[in-house]
């Protein structure tokens, strides 16, 4: 099948879907409001980091970007893939979905067929996205084909693609899952039917919910460790090695990321429509929110028990971003300590190698060798796979390690989450 794919918002998920479809021999036509976006890609520079810009740039002559919605009137099939963020007031922000919906309305040709893949809660696809659709003059599910599949990438991994990763699809009618189901059909080996779109679009969050729900847990018990002088990570360890009844998650500074942060709360907001407190949501961001400011207090023990104190130390952050092998900054738990660790008056350097510059801080990614030579102290936040922790843990003064990539040096000198 050599349909033309359009893609809306060009960002984390929708780039490697537009380079997907283009391997498959689709065409793609990729609209995005950001225009540097679209000029990178007509450049074939990819910003993505699981996007070679060789891979790009080899498919460059299949996927047209552009800002121009009316573009998308030749596509076979529109998928949606933009943000679906928190409002300020931690309320779901469903503007640049309703904005891009409207496009796409203007310009929607009977026969089409449109997938929303952002992330949300139960009812957006058939509730929001289908209203704003018919304003085209053209019924759902009679004259246009509309289907709910959220995306599951997971940024800077390899193991699970989007080809093997299986694909939950939901369509408003039968025959609107099944038009889904032949388009994936060309990028997934194996897809999931589900009856409706409010499930599909539910399963996501149970997904993130779970994950958020279990690092605070782990969250929560490395706190109590920390009083009761028990190694958490030997705790997890020992636990992990049941074969059944446990999953192994890890503690750490805290939640990043544009999906674990903000998802749950798309349901917890809905929830209470139907006078349900989603409980588990709620205080799993608060153990999670907790966690900065445990470490930075971790940190201030660790200077006090070497006769220093916070302000005026010179502390050298490792890694940045809110996850391993990706620069991803959204969120991240790092900016949070480093903005505590300065506000006490600390003077703050990092290192990641994903990470050149934090131009808002005014701070720029250092040479590992210097910030470790350089620094009283000697913050692990992010174990980006290349940098030698081991190392590290020899070299420097002091080590506080929130990612438990240390535990084979028993040294003086490092202090673990
Ligand atoms: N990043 C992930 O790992 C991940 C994983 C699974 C699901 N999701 C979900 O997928 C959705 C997209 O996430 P992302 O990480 O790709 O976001 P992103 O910010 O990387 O990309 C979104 C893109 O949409 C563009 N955009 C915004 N408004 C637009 C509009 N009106 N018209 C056209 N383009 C517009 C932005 O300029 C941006 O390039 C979200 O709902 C997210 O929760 C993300």
């Amino acid at each position: 099948m050599a349909a033309t794919v359009g893609i809306i918002g060009l960002g984390y998920v929708g780039l490697p879907l537009a380079v997907a479809f283009a391997q498959e021999g689709c065409d793609v036509i990729g609209v995005d409001v950001d225009s540097r976006k679209v000029e990178a890609i007509a450049a074939g520079e990819s910003y993505i980091e699981d996007v070679p810009s060789e891979v790009l740039a080899k498919y460059s002559e299949r996927i047209h970007a552009t800002t121009r919605y009316a573009r998308l009137a030749k596509a076979d099939a529109v998928l949606i893939c933009v943000p679906t963020p928190l409002s300020p007031n931690r309320e779901p922000d469903l503007g640049p979905l309703v904005e891009a919906t409207r496009a796409l309305a203007e310009v929607l040709q009977a026969d089409q067929l449109v997938v929303l893949e952002s992330t949300t809660y139960p009812g957006t696809t058939r509730e929001r996205v289908a209203p704003l659709l018919e304003e085209s003059g053209l019924a759902a599910g009679r004259d246009f084909s509309l289907a709910f599949s959220p995306e599951r990438v997971d940024p800077g991994r390899t193991d699970y693609t989007l080809r093997n990763t299986p694909k939950v699809i939901a369509g408003l009618t039968e025959s609107c899952a099944e038009r889904a189901e032949a388009l994936y059909g060309v990028v997934c080996d194996t897809l999931v039917r589900v009856s409706s779109p409010e499930a599909a679009e539910l399963a996501k969050l149970l997904e993130n919910i779970f994950r958020s729900v279990n690092i605070a847990l782990v969250n929560e018990l490395a706190m109590l460790t920390d009083r009761m002088g028990i190694d958490v990570w030997e705790v997890v360890e020992a636990a992990a090695t049941k074969p059944y009844g446990f999953m192994r998650f890890e503690p750490g500074p805290g939640m990043g990321g544009h999906c674990l942060p903000v998802d749950p709360f798309y349901l917890s907001w809905r929830a209470r429509e139907f006078d349900v407190a989603t409980e588990f949501i709620e205080l799993a961001g608060k153990v999670n929110q907790q966690m900065p400011y445990h470490c930075v207090a971790k940190v201030q023990r660790a200077l006090n028990d070497a006769g220093l104190s916070v302000k005026g130390a010179r502390v050298a952050v490792l890694g940045v971003s809110y996850k391993p092998r990706v620069g991803d900054l959204r969120e991240s738990p790092a900016l949070k300590i480093i903005a505590l660790l300065r506000d006490l008056g600390a003077e703050l350097s990092y290192h990641d190698p994903h990470v050149p510059a934090l131009t808002e801080l005014g701070l720029t990614s250092r040479p590992l060798e210097q910030v470790v030579a350089d620094s009283d102290l000697v913050l692990i936040v992010t174990a980006h796979p290349g940098v030698d922790h081991g190392l590290v843990a020899k070299r420097a003064r002091l080590v506080v390690d929130l990612r438990g990539v240390t535990r084979s040096s028993a040294a003086a000198n490092v202090v673990r989450l």
